[in-house]
């Protein structure tokens, strides 16, 4: 399946750790080209290092900052130097800041995550779309999250940032229709990346409690999915895909062992 990736021009936003950390090796391991962006190009160099050892024939990267319209045209400039079209999008950077009530919530927390949850998605798709829609078979991967479906208490903002994810990658098949761009989103239930840590703002012993007694998916697992999404035929679009570990079958129903 993965053979349908050779050398085919991949693009990741926010793949310095995590999901698109993994789904740049993963990809890179089924020969595809890679385009990488993130803020911290440190991190990105040291994957695209990787990913090409797993077999990428090339890995460049780029510093990005979605929630930068400067940014991210910039970005697609950059990307434009290396290919005129593109095979894979994948939407991924993101995140959520704090756990706060609507109560104590906090303006810096909710403006980041609608400006990356939201606008960064509308922003390098938007920066993107003629390299996509010049290749019918492309496809346009968002990575949502189970909160974008269910809320939770203290998820508000985070909440409808993926809910507005969701909704844009809905929006986005309907106005693609009859291009051949492939519109789909993945989202995800619990996964340990640094995302608990980005959300508890450095709070290591926190974010580690958020997985305590679970066993929650893993980077690969994302990476696994969404290549088997971007590997369909042309003709086929996974609209959209929940993923769960064993242990999650609700956000508020999480099996936890005790400590041993
Ligand atoms: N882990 C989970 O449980 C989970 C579940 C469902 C959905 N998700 C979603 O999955 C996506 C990836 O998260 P993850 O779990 O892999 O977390 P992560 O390890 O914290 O990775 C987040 C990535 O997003 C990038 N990013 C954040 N803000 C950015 C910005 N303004 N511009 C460019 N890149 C930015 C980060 O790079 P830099 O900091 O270097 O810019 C990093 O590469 C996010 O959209 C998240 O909401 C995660």
């Amino acid at each position: 399946m993965s053979s349908r990736l050779k050398d085919k021009w991949v693009l990741i936003t926010g793949a310095s750790s995590g999901f698109g950390a993994a789904a740049a090796r993963t990809f890179g391991g089924a020969g595809a080209r890679l385009l990488l962006g993130a803020r911290r190009v440190d991190r990105l160099k040291a994957v695209a290092e990787e990913a090409q050892q797993m077999g990428s024939p090339v890995a460049h990267v780029h510093a990005l900052d979605v929630s930068n319209t400067r940014s991210v045209e910039e970005f697609l400039q950059w990307t434009r130097g290396h290919t005129d079209r593109l095979d894979v999008l994948i939407n991924n950077a993101g995140g959520a800041l704090g756990i706060d009530s609507v109560a104590t919530g906090k303006d810096e927390d909710w403006e980041t995550m609608m400006q990356t949850n939201v606008l960064g998605v509308l922003r390098v798709t938007r920066s993107a779309l003629p390299l996509l829609t010049s290749n019918p078979g492309s496809v346009i991967l968002n990575v949502g999250s189970i909160a974008g479906h269910v809320a939770y208490e203290g998820g508000a903002a985070y909440c409808a940032a993926k809910a507005g994810e969701l909704q844009i990658t809905r929006a986005l098949r309907l106005e693609l229709n009859g291009t051949g761009v492939r519109v789909g989103t993945l989202d995800p239930g619990l996964a340990e990346t640094e995302f608990s840590v980005v959300r508890f703002k450095g709070d290591r012993a926190r974010a580690a409690k958020v997985y305590e007694g679970v066993e929650p998916l893993t980077a690969d697992d994302i990476a696994e999915a969404l290549l088997w999404m971007a590997s369909r035929p042309a003709h086929v679009n996974i609209d959209e895909m929940i993923i769960k570990c064993t242990d999650q079958a609700a956000i508020h129903k999480v099996n936890r062992r005790p400590k041993a």
